[in-house]
């Protein structure tokens, strides 16, 4: 049945889901909320149930339909599916670059125009649309003979079952990179942990696994998305000049390309892109191993041909890679500011994500039991962008002989206090508090950190010797060091010395927000000591604040609410902000501001682009805090736009709509008018 041969109410409901879901899944950028989405839907499905005869297989209920049932047919591909040639280092990337100018002959102020696109992290596939309907999903198999895998992209929602628009070849191949995202990759496992199924290893062995099933319904329940990054055969129409020219236009057709897709003039371009995408890539909702350059224009790529299996001119440049092998030497317990006891992997140095790693955390005991370690095990190492490097899984094949289990500590292994085990918590702590030295000198870098009294100058090394050499033990020690004292201790001169004792004296004057976050009150970070301060005014109304009224305060849920007035209910901590302020320690006390006196209040802000001096919920809460409310959308009821590197529609939204718009320095500038810090 052809969706043309329909009612035409129903052709236009059919027309209207398959917009939405382009917005949604291919653009990223819904246009209407979730709840009116599914009543389109259901609308749809029971006219379809009452009418079976007139369901079109274009239809966007049809996206799960039967398994095939002898297997995968193999197929071979009309133009073979290529691999690539690597790039480990901005040399090679300019080699590459020196080989192609060559072989073009071009001279040297001629540069060759650059398409730079993430590597994607999964696998490849090619679709083939005619008349602009979808007919084959196949694997790349060999590159040469593939999978069919019609039955399973078709339930991928970012995979167009009809081609948008129009002006497309009859019959046109499209290739591109299938992968699952980073957090539906965890959710599922996590699902799978809890009932006992097999686990994938990571995101690329999971959508290789959910797009080579027999049954599609398993695939349909699999976060996967395709991005589109070539073309192959092409008959009966035409396609652009360019490769970047090209992927536009799929876009256009409803096929979803990568966000970051740039074009660079010349080699020196690329390695700006390299930067930021290094950056940018543990953010990313999906893994890259690296970023692939292509030379943009076709008439060129013709001209350099293929080596083998690989084209002359494409080629990938590959990451450090973030995951590597190496041996648990031994397993140490360290404690932290609140006591908690971690178990440490003292690891045979290994390079990892672009690092040496010699030390992975192990988080607790049950994570101990969760991967199985044993000391002396072999084990992976993952280390992504400046992420801490952590051990996720156990090579239980290659455990030797002589692997001892992990012995947990019976008292502190600092100061031998008792440890104690809170019931459903994973996490033992010591009972020592501040009696323990290690949570005397954490709780003493905490203090002084940038966020809390941001005494510079005075450093982890400088308090471990504070500490050992019992020159300070509370935090209120630190107002009362001499200079004499100081002079005493190695590498501290006479210039060093002063300055340190004026920023002591200079940063006593502090706000409500960084005394609170500086008292290292339990899971108080500083958006929340931010909100108690904003929401109290004055210290001591929060002491004397019930678990009830701190409720009420943003973010501050029961847990936290406890913490907060289990802290404020012991003595000695009340003695510590009394002693603090008797050595100097002032904050400006003032009524809080109401709600709708707030500088932002009832305005209505939109984050877009990548913003790359502070994280996007960093950018809402401050927004927030202001009074503003912070949309997903633009619309005439946006006030302001801040757009941030590679803003696309929305910020072009906002333009056509006159709506003001602040760069992302601009937004900075602003929030420090506020007194914000990023
Ligand atoms: S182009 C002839 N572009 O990398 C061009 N490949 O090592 C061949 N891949 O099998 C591919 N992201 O699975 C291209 N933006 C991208 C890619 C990409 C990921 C994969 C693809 C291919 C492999 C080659």
């Amino acid at each position: 049945m052809s969706v043309d041969k329909l009612p035409q109410e129903i052709q236009q409901l059919c027309e209207e889901i398959d917009l939405h879901n382009y917005r949604y899944h291919v653009l990223d950028e819904p246009t209407v909320p979730d709840a009116h989405y599914d009543k389109l839907f259901k609308q749809l499905k029971a006219w379809e149930s009452a009418n079976p005869a007139l369901v079109s297989a274009q239809s966007p209920t049809q996206r799960v339909g039967a398994r095939p049932n002898n297997g995968f047919k193999q197929i071979t591909h009309e133009m073979p599916m290529l691999s690539l040639d690597n790039a480990f280092n901005a040399q090679e990337l300019s080699d590459f670059d020196l080989r192609l100018r060559e072989r073009l002959g071009l001279n040297a102020d001629k540069d060759i125009e650059y398409a730079c696109e993430p590597k994607l992290d999964g696998i490849a596939v090619s679709l083939l649309y005619e008349n602009g309907l979808l007919i084959r999903g196949a694997t790349r198999g060999d590159g040469a003979v593939g999978e069919d895998i019609t039955h399973n992209v078709r339930t991928i929602p970012s995979i167009p079952l009809k081609l948008r628009g129009s002006g497309y070849p009859q019959k046109l191949e499209v290739r591109g990179e299938i992968y699952m995202l980073k957090a539906g990759f965890e959710a599922m496992n996590a699902k799978a942990q809890r009932s006992g199924d097999k686990t994938f290893v990571n995101p690329r062995n999971a959508a290789a696994g959910s797009i080579r099933q027999l049954d599609p319904r398993i695939t349909a329940t699999r976060p996967l998305e395709m991005c589109c990054y070539s073309i192959g055969v092409v008959e009966g129409g035409e396609v652009p000049a360019d490769h970047y020219a090209t992927l536009q236009l799929l876009n256009q057709w409803g096929l979803k390309i990568n966000p970051h897709l740039l074009k660079s003039t010349g080699i020196t371009d690329t390695i700006s892109y390299i930067e930021k995408m290094q950056q940018l890539r543990s953010q990313l909702p999906y893994e890259i191993d690296g970023l692939v350059f292509k030379v943009n224009n076709f008439t060129l790529q013709q001209r350099l041909g293929f080596i083998s299996r690989a084209p002359r001119w494409a080629i990938a440049y590959k990451f450090p890679a973030q995951e590597q092998i190496t041996q648990v030497e031994k397993v140490e317990f360290q404690v932290g500011r609140t006591g908690a006891i971690t178990p440490v992997a003292r690891l045979t140095p290994v390079f990892v994500g672009g690092v040496t790693v010699s030390n992975a955390t192990l988080h607790n005991m049950d994570e101990i039991d969760r991967l199985q370690l044993k000391v002396g095990d072999w084990v992976v190492v993952h280390r992504a962008g400046d992420v801490i490097p952590k051990v996720v899984r156990v090579i239980q094949d290659k455990r030797p002989d002589d692997a001892a289990e992990v012995e947990f500590p019976d008292g502190c292994p600092v100061c031998q206090s008792a440890i104690v085990k809170i019931e459903g918590e994973a996490i033992s702590r010591c009972s020592g508090g501040l009696t323990c030295a290690a949570q005397r000198k954490e709780a003493l870098v905490h203090y002084v950190s940038k966020k809390a009294l941001d005494i510079d100058g005075l450093g982890e090394k400088l308090i471990d010797t504070l500490v050992s050499k019992e020159m300070v033990a509370k935090f209120d020690d630190i107002y009362y060091l001499s200079k004499v004292n100081l002079m005493r201790l190695e590498r501290m001169g006479d210039k060093s010395v002063d300055k340190l004792l004026a920023t002591i004296e200079r940063t006593k004057k502090t706000s409500l927000e960084k005394f609170i976050y500086a008292l290292g009150i339990r899971e108080v970070g500083e958006a929340t000591a931010r909100n108690l301060a904003n929401e109290f005014g004055f210290l001591q109304r929060i002491i004397d604040a019930s678990v009830e009224r701190l409720e009420q305060v943003t973010d501050v849920g029961p847990i936290v609410a406890k913490h907060i007035v289990s802290f404020f209910a012991q003595t000695h901590n009340l003695q510590v902000i009394d002693s603090l302020r008797s050595a100097g320690v002032t904050w400006p006390e003032a009524e809080p501001i109401a709600e709708d006196e707030l500088l932002l209040a009832g305005k209505v802000y939109v984050l877009t682009g990548t913003l790359e001096q502070m994280g996007r919920s960093e950018a809402k809460a401050h927004l927030q805090e202001m009074g503003a409310k912070v949309a997903g959308s633009v619309s005439k009821k946006t006030d302001c736009v801040v757009a941030g590197a590679a803003a696309g529609s929305k910020l072009k939204k906002a333009e056509d709509l006159g709506i003001e718009v602040l760069t992302e320095q601009q937004f900075v500038d602003f929030l420090r008018t506020q007194g914000i810090e990023i």
